[in-house]
């Protein structure tokens, strides 16, 4: 066990208010030679360590990760051995706020930051030291120059402040060393830099940087000034109707940095926060910007990219760019639903529909793993989900499709990566979700209570709703089957017991007969509108009979809406392959093409560089949705990527071996789909997949390459079971 385990938490005096940063600090004298050094720390807050003025761990931010931190914190261990000199260790670790008790935390958390650290030293003669934070006269703390640091709020930097005044530190009462884990999670990188682009006055006057994209991370910036001159700026994600600098969105998040100068040329990025913005603002700046002075840095959580995408439709091909974008501004540490306003929360359920997508884009294994295992530790004895994870005090409510994450991201991540340990380890807490549902309800074959937030952004309601039109019990009736479903092959797949299996093979089935008793009325669902229809077929929910009528309802619903979608966060990541399954690809290519509002391109012809919370975010005639809930950066509606990658390339998962072990082919290529070409590439553990196809003449030509490892069934007009290698077809179209 490492000695981490054996020292105290350690904080010092502050004031609730007091939002600096602190340092607390120990010098270690050795009187042999050390051999090997290892540093292991964390802190309740964010962290930066230094041992002998060497920052460790430099190329990792916002440690030590977001977690559930009444029940865990990751700490990490450094290798410093080379950084031991004079027979000397002075260690320094310098403590924010961040995720654990900033403004982000919620309004009640108040806590004092805290350390714990232990350095662990190995000397020549083979003996063996360690030595730990505790509240003796070995450690002292200061203030450091991080005078105001938030997530949200973002951080002021005095670099003139030099003498540290230093206090006594005390013991952090309340906090518990069991409660560390070895760091679990990716960790969080400077990932590209961006160039500013051009240097904007608008009407206001202001003076504003653009660098082209929507991004998440911070401003570098390198500035010679005189000793108390201030650099300031604000962020945000666009302009205005006008060309003006446009907050409001934010909220309450103010997003401002500033850095006072020490006279001396400073290169400086902010510590403890990020921003999720395209322009910045000079709000203090000398007349002379020099725009090479100034860089974004993109930071998220170090995820190696796995899929690629480009087709003959330059908009689609931005789509899919848009939707790489705001997975990269919102996975960082914890999938969130935003970067930039006063949320930036791990909610469940746009976790929850961008999951696949999303293990397709990049190799999310790891980074889900870390947060299922939060979501596991943040529900209740009952098995309640909260909306947010990790959990923030004031959004314990639980609402269906959004708890569901519990069971589709784990059974997602055991499709994407063929490994079953996610299953294993999730178990209990898909269990226990759904013993929740079933218990909380009146009924234990429709959930038909609690507070729900539906079709979330539907546009079938009058404009300026949340909530959609679709039932809120169909629609948490359909997740529960769903959950249910999940959790009938996850304990197969386990090998569970088999009274285990027929408990969730009968709950199921009566499920389905309470659906369809319930929700379907004179030939329609309950209600009538696209999004029930989406659920009901993509869940498989229906009879076998009333499949048709279902799905020449769904289409009737889009005729009616002028063959566009009004569906929100539940029914839009489905629709299209609800329509392409049951016979209407045709109709599933022109939703995805359609440029006109509302449309996954709409957007793009607006100006975006990342996915829109709303499909109108921006109004056709060029004002915004509103201020209270308008985020540029939300990958929800990203969703739809795993259609371009499953339905349009044709890569697809075979569930009876998951894991790209044996792939499908299936592209769908229809004259009248608009494209003439598309490919696709997802890099996984057996090697590259990458599949192609081309309109030339009145013939499609298609290429696979299937991995070493891998096998493949691909269907065409014939179908085909192949081994690893490349394959090339001719067909007529
Ligand atoms: C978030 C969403 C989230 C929702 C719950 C919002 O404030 O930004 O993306 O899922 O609340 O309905």
């Amino acid at each position: 066990m490492d000695s981490i385990y054996r020292a105290r938490w350690i904080t010092t005096d502050m004031s609730p208010d007091d939002y600096s940063a602190r340092m607390f600090q120990r010098t270690v004298k050795f009187n042999k030679k050390v051999i090997k050094a290892v540093f292991h720390v964390t802190a309740l807050g964010l962290y930066e360590a230094y041992v002998n003025d060497k920052h460790v761990g430099k190329n990792f931010r916002f440690l030590p990760g977001w977690t559930h931190y009444t029940r865990r914190v990751q700490y990490q261990s450094f290798d410093v051995t080379n950084l031991i000199k004079k027979d000397e260790a002075i260690l320094e670790v310098h403590v924010a706020r961040g995720w654990f008790s900033g403004h982000i935390s919620g309004e009640c958390i108040r806590m004092p930051l805290a350390l714990v650290c232990a350095l662990d030293v190995v000397f020549q003669d083979g003996t063996k030291d360690f030595y730990i934070s505790m509240a003796n006269d070995s450690w002292k703390a200061a203030k450091t120059k991080v005078v105001f640091s938030d997530i949200y709020d973002g951080e002021i930097y005095d670099d003139r402040l030099e003498l540290h005044d230093f206090q006594p530190v005390k013991i952090a009462h309340g906090y518990n060393p069991n409660d560390l884990v070895k760091h679990q999670g990716e960790y969080v990188k400077e990932q590209e830099i961006l160039p500013a682009l051009r240097l904007i006055t608008s009407p206001k006057n202001e003076r504003i940087i653009d660098f082209g994209q929507n991004l998440t991370g911070y401003v570098k910036f390198t500035v010679k000034g005189k000793k108390g001159q201030k650099f300031a700026l604000s962020h945000a994600e666009i302009l205005d109707n006008e060309g003006n600098f446009y907050t409001d969105n934010l909220r309450k998040a103010k997003q401002y940095v500033e850095y006072i100068s020490n006279g001396r040329m400073s290169t400086y990025s902010p510590h403890f926060s990020f921003q999720g913005f395209r322009y910045i603002r000079l709000d203090e700046w000398p007349d002379n910007v020099k725009l090479e002075d100034v860089k974004a840095v993109v930071v998220h959580s170090d995820m190696k990219r796995t899929g690629y995408f480009e087709s003959s439709n330059i908009f689609l091909n931005k789509l899919f760019a848009n939707t790489i974008w705001s997975q990269k501004g919102n996975f960082l540490d914890v999938p969130t639903d935003c970067p930039q306003r006063d949320e930036r929360l791990g909610w469940t359920g746009d976790a929850q529909v961008f999951a696949k997508a999303a293990s397709y884009n990049f190799d999310v294994k790891k980074f889900f793993t870390k947060w299922l295992a939060d979501l596991s530790l943040s529900q209740g004895a009952n098995g309640a989900v909260p909306v947010v994870i990790p959990i923030r005090y004031s959004y314990t409510g639980v609402s269906s499709a959004w708890g569901d994450a519990a069971t589709i991201i784990p059974f997602q991540m055991y499709l994407t990566y063929g490994d079953k340990k996610i299953l294993e380890s999730q178990y209990e807490s898909m269990v226990s979700w759904v013993d929740y549902i079933k218990n909380s309800s009146d009924n234990p074959y429709i959930w038909n209570n609690g507070n729900h937030y539906g079709d979330w952004l539907a546009l079938d309601v009058p404009f300026g709703t949340y909530k959609g039109k679709t039932d809120i019990n169909l629609i948490s009736t359909a997740y529960y089957a769903n959950s249910v479903n999940i959790l009938r092959k996850t304990s197969r797949i386990l090998k569970k017991n088999q009274k285990v299996i027929s408990y969730y093979e009968k709950l199921y089935s009566n499920i389905i007969k309470a659906f369809n008793e319930t929700f379907w009325q004179n030939d329609k669902l309950l209600t009538d509108t696209q999004t029930a229809y989406v659920l009901a077929l993509h869940f498989h929910l229906l009879y076998e009979d009333r499949i048709n009528t279902a799905v020449l309802n769904l289409v009737r619903k889009l005729h009616e809406f002028n063959d566009k979608i009004s569906t929100g966060f539940l029914g839009t990541p489905y629709i299209l392959h609800v329509l392409a399954d049951n016979g209407y690809a045709a109709l599933a290519y022109q939703l995805l093409l359609e440029r006109e509002y509302p449309s996954w391109i709409y957007p793009i012809t607006k100006g975006a560089t990342t996915i829109w919370e709303h499909w109108d975010n921006i109004k056709p005639d060029g004002t915004f949705w509103s201020k209270d809930m308008n985020s540029f950066n939300h990958y929800a509606y990203g969703a739809v990527v795993d259609f371009i990658y499953e339905k349009v390339a044709g890569i697809r998962i075979d569930e009876t071996d998951p894991g790209f072990k044996n792939i499908i082919f299936k592209p769908i290529v229809l004259k009248e789909c608009g494209l003439t070409y598309a490919k696709a590439t997802i890099k996984t553990k057996n090697g590259d997949i990458s599949a192609y196809w081309k309109i030339d003449g009145n013939k499609i030509l298609y290429n696979f390459e299937v991995p070493k490892k891998s096998t493949a069934s691909i269907y065409l007009s014939n179908s085909y079971n192949v081994g690893p290698g490349t394959y090339e077809y001719i067909e007529q179209l």
